[in-house]
């Protein structure tokens, strides 16, 4: 008997899921479900902010001038490089195609219903095992009435975490006449051009935005409450405190700082939501973004057979999508056999306690980065497969530090992996071969 698996989203989270899937079609049947008419997910650059292509509410994607912000030696799969001949920082339509050869080579697009939505996941005991089973409901994006309801072993939700944008309530936001957006429907800086722009919160959206706007801008603020950035900032990127209120054509910074503004971006981030999860999944979020009860992040601790591929931030996600999807198959098959419950609870709360006590928020409660390369590793072993190399942590650093240093620049470096622990790095003029 094979393991039916319902793979939902085709974004590189669930292709990665599907190829591997495949590649084990002796013990698994996946069925990978895809609300859109193409695979690649928030890779897909689309004009409209809002919807696609048929009319299905589509929040985030890449904006034009998007490059990455992970050197390609660190970004890809670890089974399925990028072509040769390509600088390490590539823009968006490169990984998108990247995306999409990583899916023909692995035969993967023949086996996704498109503008197919999930509309219902819903747990249900078997006749006469103890084994739960998965009710998946789906329809027609375009012919809502078409719709179906099957049975499979398992359920990887592939989602993203970019559907829902992070919208602050700040005092006397109605009364503001200027624009308001979110940043996942920022595309291009012309249309601030001559303007006064608020960029609220400096992770990589605000930042990126702030200097492509600044371009055309008059001014930027670049608003946040974290510690002031040590990067470099064009001349008319000023940084100042979070907001504290909106006037009709202006914002007081917390500083009581006062400037008269024309547009306010909310580079604020993300929150996860599943509407398609009935209750009885018993799936909880705390802080709009933290997902439990999940073990590593990865696997639903009272319903293994439910699974989260890419909740994780601050990391180079393809290659943990990889990671967590074996770790996934490995469970389904049985060759890997799950701590208790309560274990697996105690091991998320241990990991959680230790996260709030780094100073970080609950709604970060996925966010890795210095402890992705223990995570990684500790995957690996779950999953009984090859580790990722060393010198993905190394680039990783390398890059990272120089990223703040000077964030107009760090994409003019380019990397060669020399061996599984070292690597070569170009950046502008200056060669330095070393590590
Ligand atoms: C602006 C921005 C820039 C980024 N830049 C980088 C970068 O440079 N490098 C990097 O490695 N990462 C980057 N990321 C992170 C990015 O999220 C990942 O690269 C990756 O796209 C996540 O893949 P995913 O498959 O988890 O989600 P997505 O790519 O979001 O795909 C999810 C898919 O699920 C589908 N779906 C959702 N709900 C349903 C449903 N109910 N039924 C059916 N289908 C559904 C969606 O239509 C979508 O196709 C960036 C993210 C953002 C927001
Ligand atoms: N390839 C690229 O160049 C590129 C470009 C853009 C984005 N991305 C990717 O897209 C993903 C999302 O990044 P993101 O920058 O959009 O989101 P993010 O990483 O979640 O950052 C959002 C920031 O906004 C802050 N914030 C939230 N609410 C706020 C408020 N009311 N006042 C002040 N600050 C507030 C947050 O601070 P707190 O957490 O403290 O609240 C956080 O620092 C990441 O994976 C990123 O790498 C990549
Ligand atoms: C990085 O590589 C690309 C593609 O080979 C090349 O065009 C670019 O000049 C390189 N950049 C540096 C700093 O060497
Ligand atoms: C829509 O109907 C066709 C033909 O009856 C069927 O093959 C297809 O799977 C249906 N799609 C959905 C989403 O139910």
């Amino acid at each position: 008997m094979v393991i039916r698996v319902a793979v939902i989203g085709a974004g590189p989270a669930g292709l990665c899921a599907m190829r591997h899937l495949l590649a084990r079609s002796d013990v698994f049947e996946g069925v990978c479900f895809e609300q859109c008419s193409k695979l690649g997910g928030m890779w897909i650059y689309r004009d409209n902010a809002l919807e696609d292509e048929n009319g299905v509410p589509m929040l985030a994607c890449v904006y034009k001038n998007l490059k990455t912000n992970i050197p390609k030696e660190i970004m890809a799969f670890p089974d399925f490089s990028f072509p040769e001949g390509l600088p390490s920082f590539v823009p968006h339509e490169t990984v998108l195609q990247y995306i999409q050869d990583y899916a023909e080579h692995f035969n993967i697009a023949g086996r996704i219903k498109f503008k197919t939505q999930i509309e219902r996941v819903n747990p249900v005991k078997g006749d006469n095992s103890e084994a739960v089973r998965w009710e998946v409901t789906y329809s027609d994006v375009v012919h809502r009435e078409n719709r179906t309801t099957e049975l499979f072993d398992a359920v990887m939700v592939c989602i993203g975490k970019s559907m829902n944008p992070r919208m602050p309530d700040q005092p006397g936001q109605h009364r503001f006449e200027g624009q308001i957006m979110h940043s996942c429907c920022y595309r291009e800086p012309e249309p601030f051009r001559n303007q006064a722009v608020v960029c609220l919160g400096a992770q990589m959206s605000g930042l990126d935005l702030a200097v492509e706007i600044s371009s055309v801008a008059d001014k930027v603020f670049l608003s946040h409450n974290k510690d002031k950035l040590t990067t470099v900032l064009p001349a008319n990127v000023i940084e100042v405190q979070g907001i504290k209120s909106f006037n009709s054509h202006s914002v007081v910074f917390l500083d009581g700082l006062e400037q008269p503004v024309d547009s306010v971006i909310f580079c604020t981030g993300y929150e996860n939501s599943y509407p398609f999860l009935t209750d009885n999944c018993h799936v909880n979020l705390q802080s709009g973004s933290r997902v439990t009860p999940l073990y590593k992040h990865l696997i639903h601790t009272e319903f293994p057979s439910l699974a989260f591929v890419g909740l994780c931030k601050m990391v180079s996600p393809f290659q943990i999508f990889h990671l967590q999807t074996l770790v996934v198959l490995a469970v389904l098959e049985g060759k890997l056999t799950l701590p208790s419950k309560e274990e697996m609870d105690q091991d998320t709360e241990k990991d959680f306690r230790e996260h709030l006590a780094s100073g970080l928020p609950v709604h970060d409660a996925h966010s890795l980065d210095d402890r992705q390369w223990s995570y990684n590793d500790k995957l690996a072993k779950l999953a009984n497969c090859q580790r990722l190399p060393r010198v993905i942590e190394k680039i990783w650093k390398k890059y990272q530090a120089t990223y703040h240093e000077n964030t107009l620049t760090y994409r003019n470096m380019n990397f060669t992996r020399t061996s599984d622990e070292s690597f070569d790095m170009v950046y502008q003029n200056d060669i330095s071969s070393n590590l």
